[in-house]
């Protein structure tokens, strides 16, 4: 008798684990445990056994009897969890999930966005010129004469004697007053194009234009203007310098420092120990580039002024190379 149960126990268990459907497992169970089932018989059969042999063998049959319920309820389980998987072939719902990754904007076009939000805020209007661009707009008509240093063949990607790419966005002054007279007050955003590539320069990288030209416009709102600007894209307390300079197309002309925002001052390698950083370049417009698109001089006058955004970017958020915008590397572009 109680080889006969160990024989069920293997058979049954045999056949449990191999069942494929919930109808296997039914089939089995009335197989060894239904009304004539193979255990059931083994119980029948325990009152033709000695006084001794009943008791044992009653509890080997009901133990049996609880092992294999117990062996059906898990194999129904285990093949329902499995049953997801066959739907789709080839899909294995126990594998790990492949993350959707949210895009976002570019770090650069961040700040360019911050950049034109401030000054549209101050009443600027946003526009944009090509960037192939002639010549003309680029150099001449902003009173950059032929010979130039900023024309060297080392600097600017020609593509024939009169075209090229823009080598900033200042010939989009040109162009937007070509189209319209005064009262004008415009922000232009772009790429510009320098044959030039180290830890500080791409050959690509962007710029913000500015320009306004009315009647009484002064250095004073110049001033004032850049201010308020570097206040609302730095800190509120940042410490602007007006350095004089020279560009062709303004007179007078001014570069704006701010305050080293690493050492607020003190003097470091990111300052080159001055406690300044350049930002920005500007000046009057120039009577000559006036000339150029038919402004009367006498009657209007007009500042501008030009930024590079990666370095503005830099600065916010403390890179020190700029070639990290352009690497497409995803530990980097997700910080921002
Ligand atoms: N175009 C200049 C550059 O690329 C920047 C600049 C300086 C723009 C002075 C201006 C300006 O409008 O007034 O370096």
């Amino acid at each position: 008798m109680q080889e006969r149960l160990e024989e069920i126990r293997s058979q049954a268990l045999e056949a449990i684990k191999s069942a494929s459907s919930d109808k296997d497992l039914e089939n089995i169970k009335v197989r060894v445990l239904g009304r004539k089932g193979e255990v059931t018989l083994v119980l029948k059969a325990i009152g033709k056994l000695s006084a001794e042999e009943r008791p044992k063998v009653g509890l080997l049959a009901n133990r049996l009897k609880k092992d294999l319920e117990a062996a059906i309820n898990a194999r129904k389980k285990a093949l329902k969890d499995v049953h997801v998987s066959t739907f789709i072939p080839g899909l294995d719902p126990t594998l790990p999930g492949r993350q959707r990754r949210l895009g976002r904007l570019h770090p650069i076009t961040q700040v360019m966005n911050q950049i034109c939000a401030v000054f549209e805020r101050m009443g600027f209007i946003v526009v944009q010129g090509p960037e192939v661009e002639l010549d003309f707009y680029n150099f001449e008509a902003l009173n950059i004469p032929p010979d130039h240093p900023a024309r060297d063949m080392q600097d600017t990607f020609y593509i024939d004697d009169k075209v090229l790419l823009r080598t900033h966005t200042s010939p989009i002054q040109i162009r937007a007053m070509e189209r319209q007279q005064p009262p004008i007050r415009v922000i232009a955003p772009g790429k510009v194009y320098r044959c030039d590539s180290d830890i500080t320069h791409t050959p690509m990288f962007h710029q913000v234009e500015g320009l306004m030209v009315d009647r009484d416009v002064s250095f004073a709102g110049l001033k004032g203007v850049l201010t308020a600007f570097v206040q609302q894209i730095f800190d509120s307390n940042t410490l602007v310098r007006f350095r004089p300079s020279f560009f062709p197309f303004t007179e007078p002309s001014a570069e704006i420092d701010i305050q080293c925002v690493i050492c607020k001052g003190k003097g470091c390698r990111i300052c080159s120990q001055t406690g300044w950083l350049e930002v920005l370049g500007a000046g009057m417009v120039h009577p000559e580039v006036f000339r150029h698109v038919g402004y009367d001089t006498e009657e209007f006058s007009g500042f501008a002024f030009g930024l590079g955004v990666e370095r503005i970017a830099m600065l916010k958020f403390g890179i020190d190379d700029i070639r990290l915008f352009y690497d497409n590397d995803l530990r980097f572009l997700h910080q921002f």
